[in-house]
């Protein structure tokens, strides 16, 4: 199998299992990844989902170039147009993503990070995105998502000459938000995610959903557009258990209604 799916408690960890090709992203892998987040998206048990990478090297070290062979102009189309509609996916998912890069994370792997919520990274980390070097540039997102993330001056740094950073040089410049001990990394991002989910579901997912749509908008309609979000969380069983239950000085017991 190329993605290992487990359960801690109410969080999902995958896990892309190619460890000898640094789990590059091949059509199984792909297809097993896209099947696990239908799983999840109907699975009421799961709060948030973890990502990581099997064995001690990658996380993903982009996509399987062997397959790159067969592309040409129509073929690489359908190729991107289907792994960005998986992506956008897990992007704007109700249920969260907390990706735990534990070593190489390149390419396509780091466009897939760009469409978790959070990203983690083990102090042996690596970012790149070197598609220059195979003649191609990042198609799965990348020369969009990495400069809302690192801003353009990073993002032209990364993609122009395909050079590498390091965990340290990722948290400085904001594509990461922790750096952690190798052995301490997933279950750092499981007890994240736990805690995320835990929260009242439908005020997590309209929260994503304000900062995610407000992105690309001016300020003053990302403004009115959060407050029709902040209108909507009043309408929920989770809102009026959260306000009693601080009001009663009790634990609010949030059921995702
Ligand atoms: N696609 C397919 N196979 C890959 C791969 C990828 N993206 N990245 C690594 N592999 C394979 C290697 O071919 C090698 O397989 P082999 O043992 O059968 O020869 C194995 O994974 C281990 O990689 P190797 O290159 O031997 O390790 P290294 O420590 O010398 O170098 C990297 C590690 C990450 C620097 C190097 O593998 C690399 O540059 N990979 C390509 C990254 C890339 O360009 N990604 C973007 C693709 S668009």
């Amino acid at each position: 199998m190329a993605l290992l799916q487990e359960r801690r408690g109410s969080v999902a960890i995958l896990t892309f299992n190619r460890p000898e090709s640094l789990n590059a992203l091949n059509q199984e892998a792909l297809r097993e990844f896209e099947q696990a987040v239908d799983a999840i998206e109907h699975d009421d048990e799961v709060g948030a989902m973890v990502l990581t990478g099997a064995g001690d090297r990658a996380f993903v070290a982009g996509a399987d170039i062997s397959q790159f062979t067969h592309l040409d102009l129509w073929t690489s189309g359908a190729f991107a147009e289907r792994t960005l509609a998986l992506f956008r996916r897990i992007e704007v998912s109700p249920k969260p993503s907390i990706v735990a890069v534990n070593g190489f994370c390149l390419g396509g792997g780091v466009e897939l990070s760009l469409s978790c919520d959070i990203r983690l990274a083990s102090e042996n980390a690596k970012f790149g995105q070197p598609e220059i070097n195979l003649g191609i540039i990042p198609g799965w997102g990348g020369t969009q998502r990495l400069q809302r993330v690192v801003g353009p001056g990073w993002a032209r740094q990364m993609i122009l000459s395909g050079e590498m950073v390091d965990a340290q040089t990722a948290l400085r410049i904001g594509l990461v938000n922790e750096v952690l001990p190798r052995e301490l990394l997933l279950d750092r991002a499981v007890a994240l995610a736990e805690r995320i989910g835990g929260r009242a579901r439908k005020a997590v997912a309209l929260a994503k959903q304000a900062i995610l749509r407000g992105q690309g908008m001016p300020l003053e309609d990302g403004l009115k557009y959060e407050t029709a979000m902040w209108q909507l969380a009043f309408e929920t069983e989770d809102c009026k258990e959260g306000v009693a239950a601080f009001l009663e000085k009790r634990e609010a017991k949030f059921k995702g209604r």
